[in-house]
């Protein structure tokens, strides 16, 4: 064992049950001085700040709970202790380590009930779609990419044995502690192979789906002292989750303020900027450019099945999301990019305090379901089958031409024009073809989600996006047979 890892768990490790009156100086601890190793002696000194400041968040904590009820801070005990991390970094049990059997427990919320009883078998219920089932397209459930991965059959199976991913760690020489290393490789490999995304120098921080991303940004940006909450603002029409997903817990961190494009207040800011953008598919820059503002980049549609890759994005955070980029919704990754490392560690923190980490079985899904993506363009055998993205983006073609072939000759509805653009990805000049259609009712129905919800087609309504209930948002990544059904009825529908 080197110096260094022996002095980080002989000594360290022996302070950990200290009460907080009791932290020691830098100094008292480690018996070193930065001249005598600089590198070693600034490990130390991050190491033991870190401590610090988890042991003050324990302490309060503490103070605060009655009821000794756990409020999912992982304790430092088990960030630091052996059995926590011998997994990964092969360090050895000594006589003093400290032995942690704790544990915390979380309990998350309930789904939308709507998008359970429709679409049929093809949610699971076994029942068959008919003629008048209900088409349910308020949400973006990605199925379309089934078939996809049904012909990759063997080449995208992971077998996962009952002692493998069992700790709460991944690699804990990672600031994020809990991203599963193969899963940051093919991150970095597909971001690469597509030109979407700059990766260098920036941490890779893994979330349950974007969504959690999106709530950990928020935690992250917000400053802690603030007087006021932090403004959330993205511009009209924005993807319908963001208000409640700044609200709903009441904050006092941040709070949603509305539309980017009416956002005239002197105060910091978060703005989200989506692009290409849900609902409508546009391509977007941030609006507001105010001193004081901060970005989130959300990128879940920037994917070459969707839109030309124009540029490899290089913004301060960004969020991607296998749900959107290879449709393993279900698998609920999403990654974040990011290039402040002290926004990178509380965003970490956030994940620390929310669930303790991420699935490592979905982060390893995930990671196999990436690399059989990029396999196909490095020369792996596709056993005949077509390439991902050409097969995702001649799907979207073939649905854009159907749905604009059926409407063609509508007075009822509309739709959004895209430009062209040239793809560096493919070498190709292409149009946008969003995961949703932003459908416009151009003649007297003033709502048309509950017109269209009386044709037995569900939709989200404009108005959850800070537009006209003229407006709705349709899902185009559903599966065919319902997509199917879908333009033959509102082809009909007058
Ligand atoms: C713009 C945008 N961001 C984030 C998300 C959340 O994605 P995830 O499934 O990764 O939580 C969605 C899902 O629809 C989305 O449309």
């Amino acid at each position: 064992m080197s110096f260094q890892k022996c002095l980080l768990n002989s000594t360290y490790l022996n302070i950990v049950s200290l009460p907080l009156p009791f932290i020691y100086p830098i100094s008292a601890i480690f018996p070193i001085s930065s001249a005598q190793n600089p590198p070693l002696y600034q490990t130390l000194v991050f190491h033991h700040q870190l401590y610090i400041l988890e042991r003050e968040a324990l302490f309060e904590g503490r103070k605060k709970s009655e009821n000794k009820a756990k409020m999912g801070s992982l304790e430092p005990e088990t960030h630091i202790s052996f059995n926590g991390s011998c997994n990964v970094t092969g360090k050895n049990l000594s006589t003093d380590s400290v032995i942690n059997l704790d544990e915390t427990k979380g309990k998350m919320g309930s789904f939308e009930p709507e998008t359970r009883i429709s679409n049929g078998r093809c949610n699971g219920t076994g029942m068959k779609l008919s003629t008048d089932s209900v088409i349910n397209f308020d949400r973006g459930d990605p199925t379309m990419y089934e078939s996809f991965w049904q012909e990759m059959g063997q080449r995208s199976t992971i077998v996962i044995s009952g002692s493998q991913s069992m700790s709460y760690f991944s690699d804990v020489r990672n600031i994020c502690w809990f991203m599963e290393p193969e899963l940051a490789q093919e991150i970095k490999k597909l971001h690469q192979l597509v030109g979407n995304a700059e990766t260098k120098d920036r941490h890779i921080i893994v979330g349950t789906g974007s969504s959690q991303l999106i709530q950990a940004a928020l935690y992250a940006l917000s400053p802690s002292d603030a007087s006021e909450p932090m403004n959330v603002v993205s511009a009209v029409p924005y993807y319908s989750s963001y208000p409640p997903l700044t609200d709903y817990l009441r904050s006092k961190l941040y709070r949603w303020a509305g539309d980017a494009y009416t956002f005239n207040e002197d105060a910091p800011y978060i703005e989200f900027v989506t692009s290409p953008n849900n609902p409508d598919g546009s391509i977007r820059k941030a609006v507001v450019n105010k001193s004081g503002g901060k970005m989130v980049h959300d990128l879940a549609y920037y994917w070459p099945q969707y839109t030309p890759i124009s540029s490899a994005a290089d913004h301060d955070l960004m969020l991607f999301a296998v749900s959107k980029c290879t449709g393993h919704a279900g698998t609920r990754i999403g990654w974040a990019l990011v290039k402040d490392v002290e926004v990178a560690k509380k965003m970490i923190k956030f994940i620390e305090l929310n669930t303790i980490g991420v699935s490592k079985d979905s982060q390893l899904r995930a990671a196999k379901i990436i690399h059989t993506v990029c396999d196909g363009y490095e020369g792996g055998d596709t056993g005949g089958v077509e390439r991902f993205f050409e097969y995702g983006h001649r799907l979207m073609t073939e649905r854009w031409e159907r749905l604009r072939e059926a409407l063609r000759e509508s007075t009822l509805f509309s739709l959004p024009e895209f430009q062209l653009d040239f793809c560096n990805f493919t070498g190709e000049i292409r149009t946008t073809l969003p995961a949703f259609a932003w459908l416009k009712c151009e003649g007297d129905i003033e709502d048309l989600e509950m017109f269209l919800k009386s044709n037995k087609i569900l939709t989200r309504s404009g108005k959850h996006c800070g537009a006209d209930p003229k407006y709705v948002r349709v899902s185009m990544v559903d599966r065919d047979e319902i997509f199917n059904l879908f333009v033959k009825r509102l082809s009909v529908c007058h």
